[in-house]
This record gives C-alpha cells, sequence and structure tokens, in this order.
C-alpha cells in the first residue's frame, strides 16, 4: 500500500512516499525544502513569507518525491494521500492541504488528514535504524502501552499511546515548548536561528573542553516543575533565569558554550526524570522519543542511557526524520488507512490549533 505524504505547517515543504507492511512503514522518497536560510535573518518563522515560499515549492516537491519514488507523475500508483491538517501556522497549512485535496480528486483516491504532532510520534514506525542503534528497537514490533516524550518547536508533552491511533495526554507544558526555549535563548545570547541545533553545539564545545580540563560550570540554572509530582512542565521560568543570569554576567560573550550547556542540561533534566516517573507510574515497558528537539545530541544519548538503566526499551526516529519532514505524516496515514480514517476531499479543514 502506497501512500503520499505532504507536510507544510511551519517553515519545510516536504513530501514523501511511503510502502506500509501491517507493523512498519519503508519510505520510498522523503524530500523537504527547508525555508531556514530565508528566515534565519528574521531570527524566526515569517508567516506570511512561508506561506509564498510554500506556494512555489509544493508542486516541484511532491513531483520531486514522486520521481524518487519511481512513480509516475502524471498517474501515480498511489493509494491515499496522507496531509498535515494542524496545528500549525494557518496559510503554510493551507498550501498543503489544497494541494492534497487537488490531486486526491484528480487522481481519484482518498485523502486522510494527520495531525503533525502524532506524525512526529509516528516517525518512530518508519522501518530504519537510528544511528547508534544499540539496544534501541528496530524490529517496529512494539508492545503497547508506550509512554512517548513528544518535544518540538510548539510542543511539550508526555503521551500514553495505548494503541495505534488510541492517545491520551498525560502532561504538558504550561507556558513554553522545549524547542521555543532553545530557540529563544539563542537569540537573547544572539547566535542565531534555529536555536536547538545551535545550543547543542555550543554546548559540546564546552563539553569537550571540560572533559580535558575538568572544570566546575559556575552556570547553574533551574530545573523548573522537576519535583512537581506530576508530568506537566514550564520552561519560561528557566528563559527568564538565562535572561538575568546574561544581564548580571559582563563577560557572558566569552561563556556562550557554558550556558548553552548549562542551559541545554537543565531541560534535558527535567524531560528525562519526568518521563522515567510517567513510565513507571503507566507501567509501560517501551518509552519513544518524538519530535524537533528530539534531534539534539545529548538527550538523544542520556535518555537513552537512563531508559535502559531503569530497564525500559527505547526507540528513537532516525535523525532524519526528528524534524519537519513529509515521511513521519506518510507513515501516520498509513496507520489511519488502516482504521479507514478518511475524509472527503469537501470535508477536509486547516486546524492550526488542532487539539492533540
Ligand atoms: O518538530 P519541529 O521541526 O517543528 C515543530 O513542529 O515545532 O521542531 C523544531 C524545533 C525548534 O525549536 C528547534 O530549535 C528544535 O526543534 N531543534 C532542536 C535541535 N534541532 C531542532 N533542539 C535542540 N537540539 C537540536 N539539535
Ligand atoms: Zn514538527
Amino acid at each position: 500500500m502506497k501512500i503520499l505524504g505532504i507536510e507544510t505547517s511551519c517553515d519545510e515543504t516536504a513530501a514523501a512516499v511511503a510502502v506500509g507492511d501491517g507493523k512498519s512503514v519503508r519510505i520510498l522518497s522523503n524530500i523537504v525544502s527547508s525555508q531556514i536560510e530565508i528566515h534565519k535573518k528574521y531570527g524566526g518563522v515569517v508567516p506570511e513569507v512561508a506561506a509564498r515560499e510554500h506556494v512555489l515549492n509544493i508542486l516541484p516537491v511532491v513531483n520531486e518525491a514522486l520521481e524518487k519514488a519511481g512513480l509516475n507523475r502524471k498517474k501515480p500508483e498511489l493509494d491515499a494521500i496522507a496531509v498535515t491538517i494542524g496545528p500549525g501556522l494557518i496559510a503554510s497549512l493551507i498550501t498543503g492541504i489544497e494541494a492534497a485535496k487537488s490531486l486526491a480528486y484528480a487522481w481519484n483516491i482518498p485523502l486522510i488528514g494527520v495531525n503533525h504532532i502524532k506524525g512526529h510520534i509516528y516517525a518512530n514506525f518508519i522501518e530504519s535504524c537510528a544511528s547508534n542503534t544499540k539496544n534501541v528497537i528496530c524490529d517496529k514490533n512494539f508492545k503497547f502501552p508506550i509512554i512517548i516524550l513528544t518535544v518540538s518547536g510548539g510542543h511539550t508533552m508526555l503521551i500514553l499511546m495505548e494503541d495505534y491511533g488510541k492517545f491520551k495526554t498525560i502532561g504538558e507544558t504550561r507556558d513554553d515548548a522545549a524547542g521555543e526555549a532553545f530557540d529563544k535563548a539563542a537569540k537573547m545570547m544572539k547566535i542565531g536561528y534555529p536555536g536547538g541545533p545551535i545550543i547543542s553545539t555550543e554546548a559540546e564545545k564546552y563539553k569537550n573542553k571540560s572533559e580535558i580540563r575538568n572544570p566546575k560550570s559556575e552556570i547553574q540554572l533551574p530545573r523548573p516543575m522537576i519535583n512537581s509530582g506530576d508530568f506537566d512542565f514550564s520552561f519560561s521560568g528557566l528563559k527568564t533565569a538565562i535572561r538575568y543570569a546574561l544581564e548580571e554576567d559582563k563577560n557572558w560573550k566569552n561563556k556562550i558554550p557554558e550556558y548553552c550547556a548549562e542551559f541545554q542540561q537543565a531541560i534535558i533534566d527535567v524531560l528525562i526524570k519526568k518521563t522515567i516517573n510517567a513510565s513507571n507510574k503507566f507501567n509501560v515497558k517501551t518509552i519513544m522519543l518524538a519530535g524537533g528537539v528530539s534531534a539534539n545530541k545529548e538527550l538523544r544519548k542520556q535518555l537513552k542511557e537512563q531508559v535502559l538503566e531503569n530497564n525500559f526499551k527505547f526507540s528513537m526516529p532516525n535523525l532524519k526524520h526528528t524534524t519537519d519532514n513529509a515521511a513521519m505524516i506518510a507513515t501516520a496515514g498509513y496507520f489511519k488507512f488502516l482504521r479507514n480514517e478518511f475524509t472527503p476531499w469537501q470535508n477536509l479543514k486547516v486546524g492550526c490549533n488542532l487539539e492533540f
């Protein structure tokens, strides 16, 4: 069964073709046209600019995905089209949705609306193993229930997945998402956009240095809500804490790697502790990581270590499926296809604030 996935919720125009075998999904093509270079100079995504870029990119990206998958561009042998319907930026989402509707109508195939966050989760069901995969589940034969730590630019959630398509939110951020905190902290330090990967690289410089000289960092940031006893998060206080720390430190520009390492570690400590606590409470066997922040090297490494130490099984997406892409949307669509969850093209609506 072959599905075309389309994703345009933020600043990536993406299309992919996936083929499913019941439990896992193989990706035949995965094309992502990123707008990062365009939005960089504004320090964040400009919705109007993003929407215009999607309009320009959508058909070339879809065509490339079809060609790479060995399909005929005019009448491809596809079983359905899956498209992100939200949450995300309205004008960006509309481009993907309208393209998907038109193609589904023209090719006379069913349409499947996908929640972007669920798409991130389904990146774990793609048949490919994350690099450095020792002890990480690769067979995709997951036993439910599963606890999923979902961390992206717009969301930070702990989710209990009870079966394919059956999710319960057990905790979420009360203010900023983890990715948003990374982006805002980087903006304060004027080190670029998007902040997550830059902070990660800077933090690594500090770590490499400290392994040689073993200095103890004097910078101490809070671990918000780490002992709150529930599964919610809050990162806006951490953002304020780094702002004050930078304001009080005349020499901060010479200590950027150290600030980045401490900031990153503060986020990681909270994420890991709450994930392990939730997994114990809900008695699961498997823990998954999902969302754009799951590209973070230290989070991947430290979460994996803690998960295995606590005798859970672990899954994380391949790096290329961590940040926004359409392979994950095609995969989520595939599992909806198996349950016949289609939406007629006349009824498919955009949901910028779509609930999980
Ligand atoms: O999932 P995603 O691509 O888009 C949303 O759905 O929001 O996530 C983007 C977020 C950004 O905030 C970005 O800074 C963060 O993921 N991110 C990272 C890394 N790569 C991307 N955060 C930390 N470390 C990274 N390596
Ligand atoms: Zn995303």
